[in-house]
């Protein structure tokens, strides 16, 4: 490993349940993160060449990475990213969640994508040493979490159209408080009625890059006008709800709780999954439906999943110039259940019974 370190760390004392821990964390404002980029100590870089085999990863300084100017992923987009997240315990430990999830969705994307990919083991041992290298950027308990960006590009040379030659899979990190400017507060959304995401046999299942950058444009439109973000309906009927720029959605009427189902143009989001199987847990009846904007408009409690939103309400939708308002601005009683369950799970503070969780030394 190298032995820079680009801060020394400041000691924090924390107190729990009676004892005083000792932290040692990386100088920065703790206090006001958002999900902006703060540079860490290192980052994690692994070739790929011929044979499709990815060796000899390995820890690096965090910065800038030589790319030929004629790169898969610059070219022709050829490219894949991942989001996880690591908590720091009350016991000064830290937690990763569900990091094979990951490393299975970029398998996946790999082959849609046509890239070889990091084996489940190599990706989540990349992730682990990663997180520990930069182990001062975990966020004391309360400030936030540790948001890990594996990446998977295709960095040889290439000018026909064809996959890259080479394949460079990456793992950077940033201490991250709240997503939306809102913080937990209900964000306001606006259903897209020209823009679309995705279409049937594309690649708005896979987390491939250029899924983002298509919508940046509807984003951009929508906060000019005030709205948090942009809520897709589904390119062919224009009437079922897909997913917004960033997370999944869901709807609550009445006990039972409903959500886009996967049919290939939005993205399996982990957060979204491990949220269908938290409130069935708790007795919820959880629908994966084709959802209509009419009963996104009818909804009791409509809230966003994603591993950087985490579980995000939605305090109203704006649709063809209607506003539609949920929860009187408060937050719901379901969408307030489901995100304490979850997020519990995630800091330590209940028990794992899922096996979601894994500890790092
Ligand atoms: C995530 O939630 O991890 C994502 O990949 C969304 C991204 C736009 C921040």
């Amino acid at each position: 490993m190298p032995s820079m370190v680009s801060l020394l760390p400041t000691t924090r004392c924390e107190a729990v349940e009676g004892r005083t821990i000792r932290v040692d964390l990386a100088d920065t404002d703790w206090d006001n993160l958002g999900f902006g980029l703060v540079p860490t100590d290192y980052m994690y870089v692994m070739k790929c060449t011929q044979n499709g085999t990815f060796t000899e990863g390995k820890l690096q300084p965090y910065g800038p990475v030589e790319l030929s100017p004629s790169s898969g992923v610059l070219n022709y987009g050829q490219g894949l990213f991942e989001g996880l997240k690591a908590y720091r315990k009350e016991d000064g430990s830290i937690l990763l969640f569900r990091p094979e999830e990951n490393a299975l969705r970029m398998k996946s994307g790999a082959e849609r994508m046509c890239m070889p990919s990091p084996t489940v083991e190599q990706f989540v041992d990349a992730v682990k040493l990663t997180v520990l290298a930069n182990k001062h950027w975990v966020p004391p308990v309360g400030k936030g979490s540790l948001y890990i960006r594996p990446l998977l590009i295709g960095s040889g040379p290439i000018l026909g159209l064809a996959p890259a030659p080479e394949y460079t899979f990456l793992i950077f990190v940033s201490p991250v408080g709240n997503y939306f400017k809102e913080g937990l507060a209900p964000i306001n959304l606006i259903v897209e009625t020209d823009f679309h995401r995705a279409t049937p046999g594309g690649t708005g299942g896979v987390k491939t890059i250029g899924n983002y950058a298509s919508v940046l444009k509807a984003q951009a439109i929508a906060k000019a006008k005030g709205y948090s973000d942009v809520l897709y309906l589904d390119s062919v009927h224009k009437k079922y709800v897909e997913e917004v720029s960033s997370c999944n959605i869901f709807i609550v009427k009445g006990n039972v709780i409903s959500t886009p189902e996967l049919l290939g143009t939005i993205l399996p989001g982990i957060t979204r999954k491990s949220i269908i199987q938290v409130a069935r847990n708790q007795g919820y009846q959880v629908d994966e439906r084709l959802v209509s904007v009419d009963d996104l408009l009818d909804a009791d409690e409509v809230f966003c999943t994603g591993t950087a939103v985490v579980l995000s309400p939605v305090g109203s939708i704006t649709y063809h110039g209607k506003r539609v308002e949920y929860g009187h601005r408060g937050v719901g009683v379901v969408s307030q259940k489901l995100y304490c369950a979850l997020t519990d799970l995630q800091k330590g503070i209940t028990e794992d019974n899922m096996g979601w969780t894994m500890e790092l030394n």
